[in-house]
């Protein structure tokens, strides 16, 4: 219960398929439909991927790993006390505070398709986790609509989320032109103790739910490319719908981040029927049209390294440290935190369903081309809450 409601995990670990009808407010207001159904052993699959990302945290602070791998975790949609996009319990941001007992500054980076909003919200308000996260537009209503490249963060935390939305068809090369970049820069200024990657497999050529256009060579590249810096790494899974090129690419990546050689022809195994007709490891790339232009890539690369340089140039922002060692939330963290007061647990219910903390933070200019909250499902907007409720 560091970050999710007692009553959410209370009810995800009592739920059934039998008992569900009898409790439909909560079944609504947790949003366990959908995307996020209600089904047999939901508990005991959501206590495996995310004691593997907990215990892979634990491993780093240990120093008895400095890569750690969970295909199984990278549930980054999942919010305090709502399922969203197939993930009920957000492991990752489970992952970064226990990284934070040890570690002053965590990085989060996400090459998910999809905009990392869980774990953005969660640490918006801190400078100790850093966000970044490269997706597909939420302007046209793609899931789950936040990412803005104006969303940076707020008080402690402005300028410590990063956002990269982008257009249909990424490929290889576009994509390594703005993740070095960013990337350098941001390990140059953030500089910290561990990074944490949400590598979900929807990003790449063919995804059933995707529009991008990368190789899994190129998707890889990103994490060779975390490799080279002398900083432990959690690697997360993620998304992924063409289920045969989700378990290739993370194969691939596997042995990338093992330095071992993978053969391109599929050895037999019992499931190799699955990858015919041509039982390869790498997949085609698609002749589609790629709707980033070098001109938008280029502009918002340097309005990231902007925003970057706002932090070297406020040197009365120092970074909020906990006592290592200690459980302690970082200053900011969840600005849905449990408190005393009823009052405020009220406003929660009422209020913190499906709006994204940036929405608080939203200035007039930045508002022109964001997602149609309509569109994809997003409650009324409300008036920012006061700094006491913050
Ligand atoms: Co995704």
């Amino acid at each position: 219960n560091a970050f999710h409601s007692d009553e959410y995990v209370a009810f995800l670990k009592n739920v059934t398929t039998d008992t569900m009808d009898q409790y439909p407010d909560a079944v609504d207001r947790y949003n366990l439909s959908a995307d996020c159904p209600v089904f047999d052993g939901l508990y005991e699959y959501c206590q495996t991927y995310v004691g593997g990302s907990l215990s892979g945290a634990a491993r780093i602070n240990q120093k008895t790993s400095d890569i750690v791998l969970n295909w199984s975790g990278g549930m980054h949609h999942a919010k305090k006390a709502e399922a969203s996009g197939f993930c009920y319990i957000n492991d990752i941001v489970l992952a970064i505070l226990e990284l934070l007992k040890v570690h002053m500054r965590v990085l989060y980076i996400d090459i998910d398709i999809h905009h990392g909003d869980g774990v953005e919200e969660a640490f918006y308000l801190t400078n100790r986790v850093m966000t970044l996260s490269f997706h597909q537009s939420g302007v046209g209503g793609f899931f789950p609509g936040t990412g803005h490249a104006n969303d940076c963060g707020a008080k402690a935390g402005k300028n410590y989320s990063l956002n990269f939305p982008l257009q249909a068809g990424m490929d290889d090369e576009s994509y390594a032109s703005i993740f070095k970049p960013v990337v350098t820069k941001v390990m140059e200024s953030f500089q910290p103790g561990a990074v944490v990657l949400c590598c979900g497999a929807d990003s790449i050529a063919g995804d059933r739910v995707g529009c991008w256009n990368l190789s899994i060579k190129g998707h890889a590249a990103c994490l060779e490319h975390m490799k080279t810096y002398d900083v432990p790494l959690l690697v997360l899974g993620g998304g992924g719908y063409t289920i045969r090129n989700v378990s290739r690419c993370w194969a691939y990546e596997t042995a990338k981040l093992l330095d071992q050689h993978i053969s391109d022809d599929m050895p037999w195994h019992e499931h190799v029927g699955y990858y015919g007709p041509d039982y390869k490891l790498h997949v085609p790339i698609s002749n589609m049209e790629n709707d980033n232009t070098r001109e938008d890539l280029e502009r918002q690369t340097q309005r990231l390294l902007q925003q970057l340089s706002h932090l070297e140039a406020a040197p009365n922002v120092q970074i909020q440290t906990g006592q290592p060692g200690v459980r302690r939330a970082p200053d900011g963290f969840g600005i849905h935190d449990d408190s005393e007061d009823d009052d405020d647990a009220d406003y929660r219910a009422r209020h913190a369903k499906r709006v994204h903390l940036a929405e608080y933070f939203d200035e007039d200019d930045a508002s022109g081309d964001r997602m149609d909250a309509g569109k994809i499902g997003l409650h009324q907007l409300i008036d920012p809450p006061s700094d006491d409720e913050l």
